[in-house]
């Protein structure tokens, strides 16, 4: 067995436009347990990675905290202790000026892009603690160091992303255990090449590639990075 082998790794949002590629990708050389709401989105995800053992998954939505911490309990019952966390989940929901957007709406955006976080993070930790080492990597945007105008729900929402994960960061500062955030701009996912071509979108392998990055040992001592993640030649 390879030493990444026995550092499985947790996912959410894997089942998502960009999950797809990462949890492919990260199968390569993980066990990865894939946290996922919808068993219909579950049964594609699983058909587009093939007949693997490392990939597991378990049922959860993660804006309910105490099927969530169920779902982290049976990720250790079925793969042993975790080693990682990434965290994909999140969301772009709707637009709007600080002036335009419902209350509702800011709510929905906040626990999407930033309370689900904040509560895997949360779940996963004893057992990172546990295991004395570990790796946390959230994906966040770009949106959330621009600050572009018109979306002020989702900018908020992922730049306290960026917020929560250096604070972790420093609070397990000394403990072998790492905490990132990556800042894709517009990715090339199934939706966004229906409005915008390749050339104008990050290409998913480029996030997927810094992600395993992070959880490697070579990124053992990165930790509290926001990571921007740009269309090839634009930087
Ligand atoms: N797309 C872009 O251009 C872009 C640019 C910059 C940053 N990002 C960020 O990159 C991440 C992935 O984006 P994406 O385009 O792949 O999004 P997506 O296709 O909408 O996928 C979102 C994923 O999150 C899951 N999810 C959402 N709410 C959940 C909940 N309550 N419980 C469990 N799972 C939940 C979804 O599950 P279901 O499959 O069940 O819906 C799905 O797997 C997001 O954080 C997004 O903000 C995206």
């Amino acid at each position: 067995m390879t030493q990444e082998a026995d550092r499985p790794i947790l996912i959410t949002g894997g089942t998502g436009g960009l999950g797809h590629t990462v949890v492919r990708q990260l199968l390569a050389n993980y066990t990865c347990v894939v946290l996922y709401r919808s068993p219909e989105a579950w049964a594609r995800l699983r058909q587009s990675c093939g007949d693997t053992a490392r990939l597991h998954g378990v049922e959860a939505d993660l804006t309910d905290e105490a099927a969530v911490r169920r779902a982290v309990e049976q990720a250790r019952a079925e793969v042993g202790l975790l080693y990682g966390l990434v965290h994909l989940a999140g969301g772009f929901l709707a637009g709007g000026s600080v002036e335009d957007t419902p209350t509702d709406t800011w709510n929905q955006l906040l626990s999407l892009n930033l309370t689900n976080a904040f509560v895997t993070m949360r779940a996963v930790l004893p057992q990172l603690r546990e295991r004395g080492a570990g790796r946390i990597v959230a994906v966040g945007s770009s949106a959330g160091t621009t600050k572009p105008a018109g979306i002020a729900g989702y900018v908020v929402a992922k730049a306290s992303l960026n917020v929560l994960t250096d604070v972790l960061a420093m609070e397990l500062k000394d403990t072998g255990i790492t905490a990132n955030v990556v800042l894709p701009s517009s990715l090339a996912t199934p939706e966004m090449l229906k409005e915008l071509s390749a050339d104008k979108l990050v290409p998913l392998e480029r996030v997927a590639a810094t992600i395993a990055f992070l959880l490697s040992d070579a990124a053992a001592s990165i930790t509290g990075a926001s990571i921007p993640i740009t269309v090839p030649g634009s930087a």
